[in-house]
């Protein structure tokens, strides 16, 4: 970690601080009024010097990514306001989905906005932010445009001098996006740039071609959230080191490091693939609750997950907390009632009588599933790990926790993976991967509300009574 001008400035004997600002002239000191980037910002966090075209900026969680992709951006279109042919540049901002182009990159509190009312600049006179085309337009004529990189086909028609990319690890088709949508879109000016900021991912490709380029096109920039340490919350920070010190998920999270794949790990990153929930067939709630209830104790994993009418499983919310027994089981009663769903599915082992009491406590009425773990975790996980492998299996957006423990946890991995663990009881059982069960479906009809076989084609379950095609 290294100090911004600043914190250097700020260390040194007061009369050396009167000298130095001595030494500048008018326009200097009235520009320091502002805080601007150069004098703030850590070395790490401003442009480096030579001819690059991507720098990545590849640090943990709150290192100051954004905040650096937005300042040098706003630099940049600063020191090139025309191109070749004299007409104004245009720019713009991608991140995974447009939403958080918007409340992060743009509007947040790292955004653009900030950075361009900090340098002294006032919206309707200096810049104007047009809402319906998602523009903001400087009186130079310059345009930064704002788009979601949530598909290849994201950079249809820009012509860009430059860009910033956002937690491109999180991208949805992140190679194919990046490399068909986003990068042929900078091809203005000698030498466009685009400025990428993100948190690892495990063997995340795009990231390891980057890491891996040695031609001077590509500058990695790494760095941890410790580096950043002056500017976040003591309360926060020391969370996330209770919460992930000495963890795998803790070197990337918090020290940013690029993890290869573990090689016992049962899903891999470019398995687990984003699209929105197609026609509703079944939707379950799972919860695998802590053991204990204490400050340090594992968390309740809940985990929302549907199947669609094609068969398609998602994983549509993961709610899961560290809470009291009444707080977690009314979650889980929230979850069942905001989803619509036909089923809360539970492990019966240990304590799953208490289980069922407890979440009757709270809503009597609840369908409630109990599932029994007769073979060991790893076994359980693996047909669902083959089911993502094949691409039946899809989240409706990233979760991150979800993600993390998915992609780091080994099957002699002493810490019980909870998240995890609910969602493999949530997709078995929507799956219906038991082969008692693929045999039984083939000859008969489940019904989904109390899961008795039926004869084909029925309408009505003749055990509950429900229709069979909820
Ligand atoms: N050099 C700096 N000087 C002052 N404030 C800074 C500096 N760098 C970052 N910050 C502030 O620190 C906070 C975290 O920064 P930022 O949002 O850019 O982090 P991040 O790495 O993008 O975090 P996340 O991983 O959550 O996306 C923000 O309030 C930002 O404005
Ligand atoms: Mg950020």
């Amino acid at each position: 970690m290294s100090d911004s001008l600043a914190k250097q400035i700020s260390r040194l004997p007061i009369d050396e601080q009167e000298a130095w600002l001595d030494g500048l002239d008018n326009e200097l000191r009235l520009e320091l009024a502002r805080n601007p980037w150069w004098f703030i910002g850590r070395p790490e966090q401003l442009l480096p010097p030579g001819e690059w075209r991507i720098w990545l900026v590849m640090a943990g969680r709150g290192f100051g990514k954004s905040r650096s992709g937005a300042e040098n951006l706003v630099q940049l279109m600063m020191d090139n306001p025309t191109a070749p042919d004299g007409a104004p540049t245009e720019w713009a901002v991608f991140a995974d989905t447009f939403s958080d182009c918007r409340t992060i990159c743009v509007e947040g509190p790292s955004g653009i906005l900030r950075v361009l009312r900090g340098r002294g600049m006032k919206e309707g006179f200096h810049f104007t932010y047009n809402r319906s085309l998602w523009q903001i337009i400087l009186n130079t004529g310059q345009i930064l445009h704002m788009r979601g990189a949530d598909n290849p086909d994201v950079g249809r028609g820009l012509n860009l001098s430059g860009l910033w990319a956002d937690e491109i690890a999180k991208w949805k088709y992140s190679m194919r996006t990046w490399s068909e949508g986003v990068y042929p879109t900078l091809r203005i000016g000698d030498s466009p740039r685009a400025i990428v900021t993100t948190t690892p991912k495990p063997g995340h490709e795009l990231l390891k071609t980057w890491i891996k380029r040695d031609n001077g096109s590509v500058v990695v920039t790494t760095g941890s959230i410790d580096d950043n340490r002056d500017n976040l919350s003591r309360a926060q920070l020391d969370e996330m080191h209770d919460l992930y010190d000495g963890t795998r998920i803790g070197r990337q999270e918090l020290l940013g490091e690029f993890l290869e794949d573990v090689a016992g790990a049962l899903w891999r990153w470019e398995n687990i693939n984003i699209k929105d929930f197609g026609e509703r067939k079944r939707v379950v709630v799972a919860v695998d609750p802590a053991v204990t209830n204490t400050a340090d104790s594992d968390e309740t994993g809940i985990i929302v997950a549907g199947k669609d009418r094609d068969n398609l499983l998602y994983v549509l919310a993961d709610l899961s907390c560290r809470d009291s027994v009444h707080g977690w089981a009314m979650r889980v009663n929230e979850a069942f009632e905001r989803f619509h769903a036909d089923a809360v599915i539970y492990e019966d082992n240990q304590g799953g009588d208490a289980i069922a009491e407890v979440l009757k406590s709270v809503n009597p009425y609840l369908p409630m599933r109990p599932v029994r773990a007769k073979i060991s975790k790893h076994l359980r996980a693996e047909p669902i790990a083959a089911l993502y492998e094949q691409g039946k299996v899809f989240h409706t957006e990233h979760f991150e926790k979800l993600e993390n423990q998915m992609l780091s946890w080994e099957a002699d991995d002493p810490k019980s993976p909870d998240r995890l663990d609910a969602m493999v009881h949530a997709l078995t059982s929507l799956a219906n991967v038991g082969t008692a069960s693929r045999f039984l479906s083939e000859l008969a009809d489940i019904c989904p509300s109390c899961n008795q076989p039926n004869t084909k084609g029925v309408e009505m379950c003749s055990s509950c009574h429900k229709p069979m095609g909820v």
